[in-house]
């Protein structure tokens, strides 16, 4: 998929007012019809150009139609697949803007004003976006769109990347009239398609059972994903769908895939109008949305990043993995390798002292980790959860050196330090609190609901970013701390910013989050080699938005192995594994009280970032000796964990039983010379059948010799050809599973290997 020399560009025909983007592996065609309206011709794998793509505008007279130009029955914008569709001048599906106007209308007509193309990408202006080093590496195309009426105009802003089949799209409104307008609705992306004929993909789930991947065939109607949360893009949906062919499988067919780089309430839909058109729409949520644009004031809406992929599922995933390594992850942690770190949390809870902390720090360097993660429970009167949240300065009780005392322990051994912090919450029970009641989000005269017993901060209202802000900095400047836990455990209601009037009151959720960038960036800009680790509850905040500035967030709650497995296959779909906050905690495990064995744990979290969540004093010295093992396995190979491609094989959210109720993923190396392939058994089943695993991405000419970690198999130490590997495919039988029924006997199958695995690691020879 990806073309080192590859070049994007825009092929424009003046004449007839095309516009060609492609680089060799996607093409997107726009043409400006002869009413100015922008029309949205093809998208999918690349084709050459030609001078006149006219053809694909089809009209057709069609009854009941309503038509615009008088006299004619052809044109009805309700037939035509458009760039930017409104509501009200014969379309009638949901519109990419809603704008009230001063008079009490609604409706709007965009025409074509202009354009420009741009090497390169421009950054948004308080939003995170994609980006590029160099100018050669994307192309942009502006479109201008005006409403002569009101003034309006609409820039449609498309990126094209040269190394990857992805784009960016978003819209930035201008009011240039003389009155102020209220932006109801803008879609970053609106996408027309010819057919119908997909599979709507969506992640979702719940607190602790994050990013199920849930399919259905689209159907005529609108089928829509969405958050009203207003914190956080949500546990529930994730904002990112895919549209994929109905044979589409992991390894092949088509697919169509689309994030935004935003963290707050937003919606995806698919809307199938009785042609059998498709309309995918992604954007800021318009419940409750409204924007107050007064003259002169702009308005820029997130981006979308899309991609195209020929090679199904994973192909998708390639596109979304290439694009957060190279065009999201900030610089500084772009080409570095995130350290393998122990968390204290589920070790203590609010239950230590710095002595026992260092104790678990000290046993954890022993093992070979790198970094140790202080979690809840360091700062202010913060014993529980009802106290404390705000008031960010070390308690001096729990640790009597302070910080800086605590991470000089923690460095000495030779360690990182990293801190936890809640940033946009606080507790009644608090200093900040007490000084600041109005500082929090609430709607004078109603209840203020709280969540976990914290109430959200009024982010809308820069004082409070400025405040906290000045107290993160403080304790960043006060120890040597190298990376913070940013957490965010409640979503938002009762909204209401009493900072501002009436009319600005649609747009709290928006600016909230545009609050909570605002201080990612400040503190990035002031320590630009810190890590954050995005978190929100788990993984309720993991979006393209946050991956800007948090290269790696916390997947979930939930550490249990067998949970992990469908958690971090749904979050891989669009998120990379070096992005995957993935650790190994104690068991029984303290979500679901399930027992899995320490070489599953370690197999599900080695594709993440990998860390420990546990006290390492609980485990036995023969568990110390392993994990001290499996630590240096993964620091051979974290660059290939986290650099190179990976492949979903067989899914644990199919239950075909001809894969024996299991899961597999690999990763192979850039250089195709090394790669690992996991295989995870979930429930045992008697008289299953064979299995054998079809490995992708390997070089079929290489010979890989095949060794086998954490469990048995008769192809241990066995060569084979990439070509063997893939076409015939790799037997995965478990050879321990017929030996101990041999030794049992006839009605005897032996120990039971529910939630057993293994790696097969593969290395050219
Ligand atoms: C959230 C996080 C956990 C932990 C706790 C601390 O639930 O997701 O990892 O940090 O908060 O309160």
């Amino acid at each position: 998929m990806r073309s080192a020399n590859a070049e994007a560009r825009v092929f424009v025909h003046t004449g007839n007012h095309e516009f060609h983007l492609t680089n060799g592996q996607v093409s997107y065609i726009v043409r400006i019809n002869d009413q100015g309206k922008a029309l949205q011709l093809y998208y999918g794998a690349a084709v050459e150009d030609r001078d006149d793509f006219g053809y694909l505008v089809e009209m057709q007279r069609r009854s009941t139609a309503s038509c615009p130009i008088e006299g004619n029955l052809f044109y009805s914008l309700e037939h035509l697949r458009q760039e930017f569709p409104e509501y009200g001048t014969t379309d009638y599906r949901m519109p990419a803007i809603s704008v009230l106007q001063a008079n009490g209308s609604r409706i709007t007509d965009f025409r074509f004003a202009g354009y420009h193309v741009d090497n390169g990408k421009p950054k948004l202006e308080g939003l995170p976006s994609a980006y590029v080093d160099e100018d050669r590496e994307a192309v942009t195309l502006s479109i201008e769109l005006a409403d002569d009426l009101t003034g309006l105009t609409v820039n449609l802003m498309y990126t094209l990347f040269a190394d990857t089949p992805v784009m960016t799209r978003s819209v930035a409104v201008r009011n240039n009239g003389n009155a102020a307008v209220d932006i109801e609705r803008l879609m970053s992306l609106s996408l027309d398609l010819p057919d119908d004929d997909y599979v709507f993909t969506q992640l979702t789930g719940s607190w602790a059972r994050e990013r199920s991947v849930v399919r259905d065939h689209l159907h005529p109607g609108i089928q829509q994903i969405g958050s009203l949360r207003g914190s956080a893009s949500s546990h529930i949906h994730n904002p990112a769908v895919a549209l994929a062919r109905p044979d589409a499988t992991e390894s092949c067919g088509e697919v169509i895939g689309a994030a935004l780089v935003y963290s707050g309430n937003f919606e995806a839909h698919v809307e199938v109008d009785p042609f059998a058109v498709s309309r995918l729409q992604m954007g800021i949520a318009d419940f409750g949305f409204t924007w107050h644009l007064e003259p002169g004031a702009d308005f820029q809406s997130p981006e979308v990043a899309f991609a195209y992929s020929s090679q199904g599922y994973n192909g998708m995933s390639h596109a979304f993995h290439d694009l957060v390594h190279r065009h999201i992850v900030r610089k500084q942690w772009r080409d570095r390798e995130s350290p393998v770190l122990i968390n204290n949390w589920e070790a203590t809870y609010f239950d230590f002292d710095e002595d026992k902390l260092v104790a678990i720090a000290s046993k954890a360097q022993k093992m070979g980790v790198e970094l140790f993660v202080l979690d809840d429970g360091w700062f202010g009167e913060r014993s529980n959860d009802k106290a404390g949240l705000g008031d960010w300065s070390a308690n001096l009780k729990r640790l009597p050196h302070g910080l800086k005392g605590l991470a000089q322990r923690v460095n000495d051994l030779g360690m990182m330090f990293g801190l936890w912090f809640e940033p946009e919450m606080v507790n009644k029970n608090s200093d900040l609190y007490r000084a600041h009641p109005d500082w929090m989000l609430s709607t004078p005269g109603r209840n203020a609901s709280h969540g976990r017993n914290e109430y959200v901060l009024n982010f809308a209202n820069s004082q409070v970013v400025d405040n906290i802000y000045e107290q993160m900095h403080a304790v960043l400047s006060s120890a040597n701390i190298g990376y913070i836990k940013w957490d965010m455990n409640r979503y938002i209601t009762e909204a209401f910013d009493i900072t501002r009037g009436a009319e600005h009151q649609g747009e709290v959720f928006h600016r909230y989050i545009l609050g909570v960038y605002a201080l990612h960036e400040r503190l990035l800009k002031a320590f630009p080699d810190l890590i954050i680790e995005g978190c929100a509850s788990g993984g309720g905040r993991f979006d393209l938005g946050m991956l800007c500035y948090s290269p790696q967030i916390w997947a979930s709650d939930d550490t249990d192995a067998v949970e992990r497995m469908s958690i971090q296959y749904g979050t891989s779909m669009f998120y990379p594994l070096s992005s995957i906050g993935s650790h190994v905690s104690i068991v029984p495990n303290h979500q679901t009280g399930r027992e899995v064995s320490l070489n599953t744990r370690t197999n599900v979290a080695m594709f993440g970032t990998f860390g420990y969540e546990l006290d390492p004093a609980a485990l036995s010295e023969q568990e110390l000796a392993q994990v001290s093992k499996d630590i240096a396995f993964f620091k051979k190979h974290r660059e290939m964990i986290h650099k190179g491609d990976f492949y979903r094989l067989v899914s644990p959210f199919n239950k075909n039983p001809r894969h024996n109720d299991s899961m597999a993923w690999m990763v192979v190396s850039s250089d195709r010379r090394s790669a690992i392939v996991g295989d995870y058994r979930m429930l045992e089943h008697p008289m299953s059948p064979f299995t054998r695993l079809y490995l992708q991405g390997l070089d079929p000419t290489t010979r890989y010799r095949v060794t086998v970690r954490g469990g048995a198999s008769t192809i241990d130490g066995m060569v084979f050809s990439g070509e063997e590997l893939m076409r015939i495919g790799m037997l995965s039988t478990d050879a321990s599973a017929s030996s101990s029924a041999e030794a049992g006997g006839v009605n005897n199958l032996g120990d039971p290997h529910d939630f057993d695995s293994r790696l097969f690691v593969l290395e050219a020879c």
